[in-house]
């Protein structure tokens, strides 16, 4: 019997719970990625909260992606002392912290290139970015790095048939949309093994000709031969509203269920968690070990360790989905 509470491994990494933060973008940095003290206060609360681990908000591997604004880097070495003070604080509280390798958008020959209009040199360059970006987590603390290959952004749109329509080994078939992410995790796996290695992918596209439940499967089994420790099942339309505890909870929950049963590495489960008896039943009725919390930790940053006091009433996020547009990305009941 599988519980919210059980101390257990995420790959390498010892957690104290089954509780992840999954990745927040809170628009708490400047352009070039340097980050505001109030992104420091947010996270503190949160480590201090009682998550098992966090998943850093979106950071840009690339220093000229402007996809949108108050994005956190690691582009640039002079950007590690900050994300080491980071690390350092979140550690102070025993949490283990897992930085969120993204790129929005790739800018080569020109501004957001399509998987298609990119050269194998312009392929080469993303790989570098993500396998750099690694290097400088590893040296500002990180316990793990994610590759965000979900939601639309760059990876995803690559692996993706609807956005990709080469004729190379870099398109057509799953492995062949597939082969970038492939080695950017054998380039980090091969340089830096110390870190956990995970991926955030959509279980479904939800768009006509895009990444189905099959797809999805074939590309985690690709990246599970080739380093990847775990993954973290998501959807295009991430943030659905209107989620209420009983009704519609763990909405991708369809998706995430069948991968879990073929594959070795802990399946990580994001979306729409709100109550901890769901919760507990997706644990103990599939193969899933993770359950990741975005909107309920910015309500919430302390609700694990409200859950753990005994106090197990449902997540107070109504699913507002107002975050998205406050300063810091704060919950609007908090103001
Ligand atoms: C304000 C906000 C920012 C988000 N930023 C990111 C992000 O940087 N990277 C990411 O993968 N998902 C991001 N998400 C999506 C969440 O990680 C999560 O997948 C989604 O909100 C569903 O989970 P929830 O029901 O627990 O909120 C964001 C969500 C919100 C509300």
């Amino acid at each position: 019997m599988k519980t919210l509470f059980d101390c257990v491994n995420l790959g390498k990494l010892r957690l104290k719970n089954r509780l992840i933060r999954s990745a927040t973008w809170e628009a708490l940095a400047d352009e070039s990625g340097h980050m505001k003290e109030e992104l420091f206060e947010t996270y503190e609360r949160l480590a201090a909260g009682g998550v098992g681990a966090i998943i850093t908000g979106f950071t840009s591997v690339s220093g000229d992606d402007h996809y949108f604004g108050g994005m956190a880097r690691l582009s640039d070495d002079e950007l590690i002392a900050e994300h080491r003070r980071l690390t350092d604080t979140l550690h102070k509280h025993g949490c283990p912290v897992i930085a969120q390798l993204a790129l929005g958008e790739y800018n080569g020959a020109h501004r957001n290139m399509t998987p298609d209009s990119m050269s194998a040199a312009d392929i080469a360059a993303v790989k570098d970015r993500f396998v750099s970006a690694a290097g400088r987590a590893v040296q500002a603390g990180y316990d793990g790095v994610q590759i965000h290959a979900a939601h639309g952004f760059f990876l995803s749109r690559f692996i993706s048939p609807a956005f990709n329509h080469r004729n190379d080994e870099y398109g057509g078939s799953a492995e062949n949309r597939a082969r970038l992410i492939v080695e950017i995790l054998r380039g980090i796996a091969a340089d830096f093994p110390s870190l956990h290695l995970t991926m955030k992918i959509n279980g479904s596209d939800f768009i006509y000709g895009g990444l189905t439940p099959d797809d999805c499967a074939a590309v985690c089994r690709l990246c599970e031969a080739n380093g990847l420790e775990s993954v973290e099942i998501s959807g295009n339309g991430t943030s659905v509203p209107g989620i209420r505890p009983g009704v519609n909870e763990a909405y991708f929950r369809e998706f995430a269920a069948p991968i879990a049963g073929q594959l070795s590495i802990p399946v990580i489960l994001v979306g729409g968690h709100r109550s901890p008896d769901c919760m507990e039943r997706v644990l103990n009725e599939t193969g899933i070990e993770f359950l990741s919390l975005s909107r309920p930790l910015v309500r919430e940053p302390d609700l694990p360790r409200r859950w753990k006091s005994g106090d197990r009433s449902p997540s107070r996020c109504v699913s507002c989905n107002a975050c998205y547009s406050t300063p810091g990305h704060r919950c609007v009941f908090l103001r």
